[in-house]
């Protein structure tokens, strides 16, 4: 109930439209109501009364009637489409700005196929409830309320007849929604993971060609398509169960109408004409509650999605601004690490991360894989927050910042990445919406892919699809170091961002990198130490651990573990020519 009471608070502000559509509703049931009294009217007083002149009247009256309702039909189901669209539209924007507010640590857990299945499946379930439920429901309930005494007046002792058998029927109706309920549940349940199968596996299909698993993506979709239909079957059955049910205690009104209402007839209690009106007015009360159960179904349907839907928007963000957040006058760059503990669950990830990076400086961070170097530097635009210590940009905390305008100051390249299928102008400007052409060519050729972007057929307007496809890694991975770079920002977060270009582009890249780099904080995570080697200081992680720190230089002196990672990659450290390398 509750969640039918918020799906209806959503749409309070279009209930003016909601409200035209129920007084079209309205009039349109007054119509139906009084045509079956003026059909009694011509049966007893004009046909057997012989009150001919009557007739035409009453006849134009039955025309005009049927005209001024097929009018308010057409009003009525537009303007109850026009409402729930307009719901629909605001909780789909809803829904889609807080999904893009929740941190990644959201995302962590939550899978795309599933949260797509909310986006459209569900808001499509509550938007049928509104557009179709709600009419319905009310048409019937007035229709129920309204036969009923119209039947009681007409002629009273017929009219408790009929009714004797109303309360098995709202009994069936109450049971089929027991059963129902949690089947539905189940079915947008399965029908997510029947989403994120799909997904998963046209996202990877170039992986499950490569490794020749498409027989067994096969079978696992089957089995949970055959869940899926299993699922929907049982919901058919309790339908399939209702529906003769039902139908078969309407007849019994039927049957009661006629038996008893000829026999009152017959002692003169009772017109013909009655039971020409009791006919009709049956059917209005045997309609609403046939489709109670479908009516049932509906809510039933609108419920389960409403409450998929809602527990998205009612996810907090655990990344929250404070009240007042600082907006800085002006940019420095200034990174420091105090005493950072971090962990994504229970596991430690980092442990007392402390380190300066004054502005304009460059530290490089390096480390085995997963040693910790992407969860330490997600820190500074606070992507998640630390457990205990603190990270502070330009002196303040970053939980004092302004999410936005701290993260209007970093420009990071991920380690993996991710282009949208947009032209690569629109991927490189994403990174700056004010960003000009010229600064965006002059961020391409920084990025070394100014060259590469010239030789396509339609060069910046060159459309690239999903996740960059139809381009090369390296191809990808210098078209995101544009984004970022056209950011201009104060903190550059390079992500092992030339691990896909060969050593000659990553020089080029790095050359033309140092006269942007000025001025700004650059962190640089890689694995080379061709792309280290010039930091003012290179921080070494292991399991989380800072247990290395210094420039090269100091550090080649301390004979560590950066020294032996040197010699891995230059193994022939000793060799006369490599002492005539600089490194
Ligand atoms: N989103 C996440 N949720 C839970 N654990 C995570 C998450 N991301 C990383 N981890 C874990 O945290 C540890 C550090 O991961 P991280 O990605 O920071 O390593 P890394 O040094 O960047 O490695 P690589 O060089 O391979 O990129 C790993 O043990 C990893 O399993
Ligand atoms: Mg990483």
């Amino acid at each position: 109930m509750d969640i039918i009471k918020r799906i209806f608070n959503y749409s309070k502000r279009h209930r003016g439209k909601a409200l035209f559509a129920i007084f079209c509703l309205i009039l349109n049931i007054g119509i139906n109501l009084t045509t079956p009294r003026i059909s009694k009217i011509i049966v007893d007083d004009v046909i057997k009364g012989g009150m001919r002149d009557l007739l035409l009247p009453l006849l134009l009256i039955l025309f005009a009637a049927g005209l001024v309702k097929s009018i308010i039909i057409y009003l009525r189901g537009l303007y109850f489409e026009k409402f729930s669209q307009d719901t629909l539209y605001e909780l789909r924007n809803d829904m889609y700005s807080h999904l893009q507010g929740l941190p990644y640590s959201y995302y962590d857990k939550n899978r795309v196929g599933e949260l797509m299945s909310r986006m459209t499946g569900d808001l499509e379930g509550i938007r049928n409830f509104l557009a179709i439920g709600i009419s319905t429901l009310l048409e019937n309930g007035i229709y129920l309320i309204g036969t009923t005494a119209t039947l009681l007046i007409l002629n009273f002792k017929l009219g408790i007849a009929t009714m004797a058998v109303t309360p098995f029927i709202a009994y069936l109706a109450y049971r089929f929604n027991k059963v129902v309920r949690p089947i539905f549940t189940d079915i947008r349940e399965q029908h997510a993971v029947l989403n994120t199968a799909a997904q998963e596996n046209i996202t990877g299909v170039r992986v499950v060609k490569a490794f020749a698993r498409e027989e067994y993506e096969i079978e696992k979709f089957e089995r949970e398509n055959y869940k899926n239909k299993q699922k929907n079957i049982v919901a058919s059955r309790a339908w399939a169960k209702y529906f003769p049910l039902m139908d078969f205690l309407s007849s019994i009104c039927l049957v009661v109408v006629i038996w008893y209402g000829g026999s009152l007839v017959a002692r003169g209690q009772a017109t013909v004409g009655d039971i020409v009106a009791f006919n009709a007015y049956l059917w209005m009360l045997i309609m609403p509650m046939r489709l109670l159960g479908w009516m049932i179904n509906l809510t039933a349907q609108a419920t389960t999605s409403g409450q998929r839907v809602f527990e998205v928007l009612d996810t907090g963000s655990s990344i929250k601004e404070k009240d007042n957040p600082y907006i800085p006058d002006q940019y420095r760059g200034e990174v420091v690490f105090s005493h950072v503990n971090f962990s994504y669950r229970k596991q430690a990830v980092l442990k007392d991360i402390d380190f300066v990076a004054p502005a304009g400086s460059t530290i490089a961070i390096m480390g085995e894989t997963g040693s910790g170097k992407t969860s330490l530097i997600n820190l500074i635009g606070r992507f998640y927050d630390t457990c205990s210590g603190q990270v502070m940009v330009d002196g303040i905390n970053v939980r004092n910042w302004s999410l936005r305008d701290l993260r209007s100051q970093i420009g990071i390249i991920m380690q993996e990445t991710f282009l949208f299928s947009d032209t690569i102008e629109g991927n490189i400007q994403f990174g700056n919406p004010d960003a000009s052409k010229e600064e965006i060519i002059r961020a391409a050729q920084i990025a070394d892919a100014h060259d590469f972007i010239m030789e396509m057929p339609q060069g910046y307007d060159t459309i690239i699809g999903e996740r960059g496809m139809g381009l090369s890694g390296g191809q990808k991975q210098r078209i995101a170091i544009a984004r970022a770079i056209v950011k201009n920002p104060k903190i550059l977060i390079m992500d092992d961002c030339t691990s896909a270009v060969d050593m000659e582009t990553e020089y080029e890249i790095q050359k033309a990198l140092k006269t942007v780099m000025d001025n700004r904080t650059t962190f640089i995570i890689a694995h080379r130490v061709s792309s280290v080697k010039n930091a003012d200081t290179i921080l070494f992680l292991e399991e989380g651990r800072i247990v290395e720190r210094g420039d090269h230089d100091s550090l080649m002196a301390q004979r560590g573990r950066y020294y032996e990672m040197v010699r891995q990659q230059y193994k022939d450290l000793d060799s006369p020519e490599f002492k005539g390398q600089v490194i």
